[in-house]
């Protein structure tokens, strides 16, 4: 079994789960990356926007193959109630016929739809949600963060 651990992070905060996801699964991990990055305040504008209504942005190297991994984990920070555009485009742009997903998102508020959304693109893509981690930072040390989403990937993972 080869896992994939794929991610998006603005901050900093998701890549640290992703990171360390990886290393206790010995899994391959990429970093999705935008074409044209949002910077400073636009972020909360276009990066809210675009991830609300579901809107696809170009990212570099798009066309990844994901041959040889059967287990995808898509994380992502919140944005607009929703996955980060940059997760959603690139689970879009993926074949993941027989693969499974497991989503992981950070938040700090509220994750409104963002579960829900992210699923319907895994699933019309071909994919199976094998589960699904909302991590909410807000009141808990990056520590903390990093910890529980780690337990509970791995859980799900190690138990699906
Ligand atoms: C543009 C933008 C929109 C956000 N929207 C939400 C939201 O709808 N709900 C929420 O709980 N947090 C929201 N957040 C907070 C992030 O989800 C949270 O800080 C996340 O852990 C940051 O992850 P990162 O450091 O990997 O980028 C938003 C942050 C940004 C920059």
């Amino acid at each position: 079994m080869k896992t994939l651990v794929a991610y998006f992070s603005y901050s900093g905060k998701t890549m640290a789960c992703a990171l360390a996801i990886a290393n206790e699964l010995k899994a391959d991990v990429r970093e999705i990356r935008q074409k044209k990055e949002y910077k400073g305040f636009s972020v909360y504008i276009f990066g809210g926007r675009d991830s609300l209504q579901g809107r696809t942005v170009e990212l570099v190297d798009p066309n990844f193959n994901l041959d040889g991994y059967d287990t995808i984990v898509l994380a992502s920070p919140v944005w607009g109630f929703s996955a980060a555009a940059p997760i959603a485009s690139f689970a879009r742009g993926c074949d993941l016929s027989g693969k499974k997903a497991v989503i992981l998102l950070t938040m700090d508020g509220t994750p409104g739809k963002a579960v829900e959304k992210l699923s319907k693109i895994i699933v019309e893509k071909g994919g199976a949600v094998a589960g699904d981690v909302v991590v909410n930072r807000s009141r808990k040390s990056d520590e903390e963060v990093v910890k529980e989403a780690v337990d509970k990937v791995v859980k799900l993972i190690k138990g699906s």
